[in-house]
């Protein structure tokens, strides 16, 4: 438990499913206020989380939705841009539309959002920013042109922030290799088919590329994001932090020895 994450105010974008979901339920544990934007509503809502419907890649629909919360709860004191999305493609099949779509929702989300999070940050003299990345801005995949220069692009905004509103406000990132939730299943899909025994399989492998030997859970990426929000980072600012299992430290090629 951390003590001061009790009784803040906490938007999560993207917090109906996946990675974003065990965000909200982990704040939600440490009795934090936690409100979740997302394109729909889950079917499955927990009572101490108030969700609104909002898609992030549209500013006037932000603007709106966040004006709505403050006059509601009265502030925001940690702000979680989680909302992503991904689709696969290189550069030349990568259509315009596309394009837009990942940096709309990826990078322009967190524009969006963290805009009009901010005066009443500002009028606090304080706040927390936590950028959900990947760790596909170090190491990178083929065919996600889109995808990779949106997650790079989002290390570009969280030390943009960082640095111009410190030391009141501090702003990092966190950046998960593969991790069990609903995209990493449709990007299995799309690879095996919607076969739920070659779906597990492609899972395991893809789990036994990390060093850790597994895929991460949702979680694991919570309980990284609840300690980057807390206090007891209260010198980290600007900073990536891999939620990896080592992945993004394994060299492909391996020694005569082993
Ligand atoms: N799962 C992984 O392996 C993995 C790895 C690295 C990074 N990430 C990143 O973590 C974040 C969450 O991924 P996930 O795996 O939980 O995805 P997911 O598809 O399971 O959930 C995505 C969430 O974002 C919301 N969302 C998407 N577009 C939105 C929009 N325009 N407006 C509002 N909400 C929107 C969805 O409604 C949903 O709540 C993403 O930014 C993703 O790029 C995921």
């Amino acid at each position: 438990m951390y003590n001061d994450l009790k009784g803040k105010n906490v938007l999560v974008t993207g917090g109906s499913k996946g990675i974003g979901r065990a965000i909200s339920l982990g704040f939600a544990d440490e009795d934090a206020r936690v409100i979740s934007i997302s394109r729909n509503i889950p079917e499955d809502t927990d009572n101490r989380i108030t969700y609104y419907n909002c898609d992030v890649s549209n500013n006037n629909d932000v603007k709106n939705t966040i004006e709505n919360i403050i006059s509601e709860f009265g502030s925001i004191n940690i702000l979680v841009n989680n909302a992503g999305i991904e689709e696969y493609a290189s550069l030349d099949k990568t259509g315009e539309d596309m394009w837009d779509r990942i940096m709309d929702t990826n990078v322009k989300g967190i524009y969006n959002v963290s805009k009009y999070c901010m005066p009443v940050m500002l009028k606090n003299h304080s706040g927390n920013i936590v950028n959900v990345s990947s760790v596909q801005a170090d190491i990178i995949t083929k065919n996600a042109a889109a995808y990779v220069t949106s997650k790079h692009a989002v290390i570009g905004l969280t030390k943009s922030i960082a640095l111009d509103y410190a030391p009141e406000i501090r702003c990092n990132a966190v950046l998960p290799a593969t991790i069990d939730t609903p995209l990493v299943r449709k990007a299995a899909i799309l690879e095996v088919g919607n076969n739920e025994e070659k779906i597990s399989q492609k899972i395991r492998e893809w789990g036994l590329q990390h060093p850790m030997g597994r895929i991460g859970k949702p979680e694991e990426v919570a309980n990284t994001v609840l300690f980057l929000a807390s206090g007891q980072s209260s010198f980290i600012t600007g900073a990536s932090i891999m939620v990896d299992g080592g992945l993004s430290i394994k060299a492909p090629i391996s020694t005569p020895r082993n």
